[in-house]
C-alpha cells in the first residue's frame, strides 16, 4: 500500500512516518516546510533505514499537487498538513481558513481526479467545544462553542469530509480527534521543534527548561479540579502515531471518527512535577489569570478506538517527559 503523508515532516507526521516504515508501508511525504525542516527526512532514515520520497509542495499550489498525484499511485492519504497556532489564528483568520480549509479542498479534488478514495484526517478535541462535561465521546454534537478560527477549521473540514462521503459511496474517511500530543521519539532524533511559536503547555515547558522563557505562566489555579489548575488528556506522540497505523488497518467506506487519547486527565501542576522529576531540576512557574476560551478539564473516552481499532495507549506521562528531555539534549548537541 502506498501512502502520501501531507505535513509528514511535522511533529506528528514524522512520528507516524517512522511507525509506518517500520511496519513495511511504502510512504511519500508532501510538505511546504513552513513549520518543519528538511533534515527530518535524514532523522527518519537514521531511525528506520529508509529515507522517504519527499515532495516540497504547498497544498495551495494546484499544479504542483496535480503533478504529485498524477505520478503518485497513492492508495491512501494521511492529511496532517495544516497551521496550528491557536493565537495566530485569532489574529489572521483568513490565513487559517485559506491554508487549512482551502488546502484540504485542493487535496480532496486531486484525490478525486486521480481516483484516491481513502483519507485519514488529523482533527482535534477542540471540535467538541464546551460540552459541559469533561469526558468526551465521538457521538457528541460538535462545532458549538469553538473559541478560535483554528478550531473552526478542524470542524469545517470534518463537515466537508462528511459531505464528500455522502456524495461518493466509494469514499473512506477516518477522522482522528487528537487530544494533547506530547513527548518525542525515544531515539531523541525527532520531536516537537522547540523553534515553533509555542502556545501549548509542553513546548512552553521545554523553553522554560532551556532558559529561553523565564518561567511558565500557569493559566489559573481556581478551576474546579483537585489542584485548581486545568486538566487535559496528554497522549505520547508515539502512541498517537500508532493510532494511525491501527486506523489504516480498519478503514471502511463512509466516515469513521475516533478519539485518540488516553482516557486520563492530568493537571498543569502535575505536568510541572512530572517534568521536574524526570529532569531533576526545578521548573520556575507563576500562577496568572485564566486564559480566555480554556476549559477546566477535558479527556477522551477512548473506548471506540479500543474496541474498533484495537488500539490502546501504552506510554505514560513519565515516558513523555523522559523522551522530551532526551530530545532536547540531542537537539542541543546537533546545533
Ligand atoms: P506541525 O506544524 O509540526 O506539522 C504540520 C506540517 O504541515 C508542517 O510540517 C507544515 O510545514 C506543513 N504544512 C502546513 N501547511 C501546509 C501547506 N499548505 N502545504 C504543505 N504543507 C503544509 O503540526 P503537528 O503538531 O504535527 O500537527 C499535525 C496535524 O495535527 C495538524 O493538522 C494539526 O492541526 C493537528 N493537531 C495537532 C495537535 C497538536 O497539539 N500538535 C492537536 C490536535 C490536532
Ligand atoms: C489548545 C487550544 C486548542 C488546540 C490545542 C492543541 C486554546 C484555548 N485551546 O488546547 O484549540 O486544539 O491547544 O493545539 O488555546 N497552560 C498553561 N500555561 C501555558 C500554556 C498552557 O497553564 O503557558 C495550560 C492551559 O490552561 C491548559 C493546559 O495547560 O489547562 C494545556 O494547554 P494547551 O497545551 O494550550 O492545550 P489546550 O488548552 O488543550
Amino acid at each position: 500500500m502506498k501512502i502520501l503523508l501531507t505535513g509528514g515532516t511535522g511533529y506528528i507526521g514524522s512520528h507516524t512516518a517512522v511507525e509506518l516504515i517500520e511496519r513495511g508501508y511504502d510512504i511519500e511525504i508532501l510538505d511546504n516546510l513552513f513549520n518543519s525542516k528538511i533534515t527530518v527526512l535524514d532523522d527518519i532514515e537514521k531511525i528506520t533505514g529508509v529515507k522517504p520520497v519527499f515532495h516540497k509542495a504547498d497544498l495551495l499550489d494546484i499544479p504542483a499537487m496535480d503533478e504529485i498525484f498524477r505520478n503518485g499511485g497513492f492508495d491512501l492519504v494521511i492529511h496532517f498538513a495544516g497551521l496550528k497556532a491557536v493565537g495566530e489564528s485569532v489574529e489572521k483568520p483568513l490565513k487559517y481558513y485559506e491554508n487549512n480549509v482551502g488546502g484540504t479542498i485542493n487535496l480532496l479534488k486531486c484525490m478525486k481526479k486521480y481516483g484516491v478514495d481513502r483519507i485519514i484526517f488529523s482533527s482535534s478535541a477542540t471540535v467538541y467545544g464546551d460540552q459541559g462535561v469533561a469526558e468526551l465521546t465521538e457521538e457528541m454534537q460538535t462545532g458549538v462553542g469553538i473559541t478560535n478560527p483554528y478550531g473552526e477549521t478542524k470542524h469545517v473540514i470534518e463537515e466537508i469530509l462528511k459531505d464528500v462521503a455522502e456524495a461518493d459511496e466509494k469514499f473512506e474517511a477516518t477522522i482522528l480527534r487528537y487530544f494533547n500530543p506530547v513527548g518525542a521519539h525515544k531515539s531523541g532524533l525527532i520531536g516537537e521543534d522547540p523553534n515553533d511559536i509555542p502556545n501549548n503547555l509542553m513546548p512552553i515547558i521545554m523553553k522554560v527548561s532551556t532558559g529561553e522563557i523565564k518561567e511558565l505562566s500557569v493559566y489559573g489555579n481556581d478551576y474546579d479540579t483537585p489542584d485548581g489548575t486545568g486538566m487535559r488528556d496528554y497522549i505520547h506522540v508515539v502512541d498517537l502515531a500508532k493510532g494511525h497505523v491501527a486506523a489504516i488497518e480498519k478503514m471502511k467506506p463512509g466516515i469513521s471518527i475516533y478519539n485518540l487519547g488516553t482516557g486520563k486527565a492530568t493537571s498543569v501542576l502535575e505536568m510541572v512535577t512530572a517534568f521536574e522529576k524526570a529532569s531533576g531540576t526545578k521548573l520556575p512557574y507563576k500562577v496568572v489569570g485564566r486564559r480566555a476560551g480554556d476549559l477546566a478539564k477535558i479527556f477522551a473516552n477512548p473506548k471506540k478506538a479500543r474496541e474498533e481499532l484495537e488500539w490502546v495507549t501504552e506510554l505514560t506521562i513519565e515516558d513523555a517527559m523522559n523522551d522530551t528531555i532526551n530530545y532536547l539534549k540531542c537537539f542541543a548537541e546537533k546545533k
